[in-house]
């Protein structure tokens, strides 16, 4: 990476504002609810960053936001419950801010000693943080001497907590860069996207095909295959003539899925069997049919066990695979064997030395759900962001941090 890290600063005595992506899910979106988090890795992510920062005797500003709140009144994206697991995780005491900027804010800021960590309040509960406002990335910078970006999952976002703040901290002659977890993001992902080792076989799945068109596009340039699952095979099967049932198909989308297939259809490899069900539902009656074969009034919802052996072979053979999106309604335990099944073998792989990323999201949750997730080389904390790198997008979180 050609990014500064926080090993190229020193923080001995320094107020560091750091921003991380806390935005983890929660027990209850009622305000009055005693609320937990529910999912704690994101949290945990940053561990080593924040461990290191005070380790070396930083005072600590954490900010992130949380969920999609459409103003400080959406009670039930404060920070609070992330506050208290955040301490739980620290061993020590976390100062709690109700604003994200303002006088309070910036006359405990100014107390701060070092070891000590506060995180301020929601940073979209501020009209100005998706604006990019200058005016807030000014007043979160002037909190401390530093910033610190740890926020992977957020840095598809040019907000004034990210973009913003790093580029304001510069204008006040600090330096801006990269946490660990930002660091271990880009050497995974952004190896997979600018230099991939060959075979590269990329997996994806899903439920939309419009979601990802760009991204099998562009990888298509460095892949070697593509493996396609989840209810996106759907439309490709559609474009490529078989009768899918009451299936998923995005008929909008069908003339790029067979514009894709005409131009690497030796490369895209598609299910050749699949778990139909009558119903979308866990208990729906379903079987296994080869997809010349899925019955009129029935859905694929997974895929079949000749599938799961053809990608098996496929992986076996590559030295990088990077997996975005589910083969199969894995929520529903009827429809969670295809994904888990290659989740099995790819942690095996994974084992035996064969590079294995997989993408944020619903692919994260999936290997996190199968129990497999520490097994792989690295599971992405981000979503959209992950999305975006393998694109081949240039996210602007990172493009602004200081260069080596
Ligand atoms: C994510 O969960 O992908 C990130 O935290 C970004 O959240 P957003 O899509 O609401 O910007």
């Amino acid at each position: 990476m050609n990014k500064k890290s926080i090993l190229d600063i020193d923080v001995q005595g320094k107020k560091v504002l750091v921003r991380v992506d806390f935005n983890v899910p929660l027990s209850s979106k009622d305000p009055n609810d005693d609320i937990t988090v529910t999912d704690d890795t994101r949290i945990r992510a940053a561990l080593p960053t924040l461990n290191h920062l005070l380790a070396q005797g930083g005072a600590l500003i954490l900010c992130s936001h949380l969920g999609r709140p459409k103003t400080a009144d959406d009670k039930q994206y404060a920070m609070d419950p992330v506050a208290a697991r955040l301490a739980e995780l620290l061993d020590r005491p976390v100062i709690k801010m109700d604003e994200v900027v303002g006088p309070e804010v910036s006359a405990a800021a100014a107390e701060m000693q070092p070891g000590d960590v506060m995180l301020l309040e929601n940073t979209r509960f501020h009209p100005g943080e998706k604006k990019n406002d200058p005016e807030l990335s000014a007043a979160l910078a002037a909190l401390a001497d530093v910033y610190v970006d740890d926020a992977f999952g957020s840095a598809h976002r040019a907000h004034a907590s990210t973009e913003g703040a790093a580029q304001a901290m510069r204008a006040r002659g600090g330096p801006a860069v990269a946490g660990f977890l930002m660091q271990k993001e880009l050497q995974a992902l952004g190896t997979a996207a600018t230099n991939p080792p060959h075979p590269y076989v990329a997996i994806m799945g899903g439920a939309k095909i419009s979601d990802k068109i760009k991204l099998i596009e562009n990888l298509l340039h460095s892949a070697d295959s593509i493996l396609i699952g989840g209810g996106m095979a759907n439309t490709f099967l559609k474009a490529k003539g078989y009768e899918v049932g009451t299936s998923l198909v995005e008929a909008e989308a069908l003339p790029e899925a067979e514009r894709l297939l005409a131009l690497a259809s030796d490369r895209l490899v598609l299910p050749i069997d699949v778990i139909a069900a009558e119903q979308f539902a866990d208990d729906s009656p379903a079987d296994v049919y080869p997809v010349q074969a899925i019955p009129a009034g029935r859905m694929a919802l997974d895929i079949g066990p000749d599938t799961v052996e053809l990608f098996t072979q496929h992986v076996e053979k590559a030295r990088l695979v990077v997996w975005n999106g589910p083969m199969g309604v894995f929520e529903f335990s009827a429809f969670a064997q295809g994904t888990f099944a290659l989740a099995e073998v790819l942690a095996e792989l994974a084992g035996q030395g064969t590079e294995v990323v997989i993408g944020g999201g619903d692919s994260a949750a999936a290997v996190q759900k199968a129990g497999l997730a520490d097994k792989m080389t690295h599971v992405s904390t981000g979503g959209g962001a992950s999305l975006e790198l393998l694109e081949g997008k240039t996210l602007p979180g990172i493009a602004i941090l200081d260069d080596k």
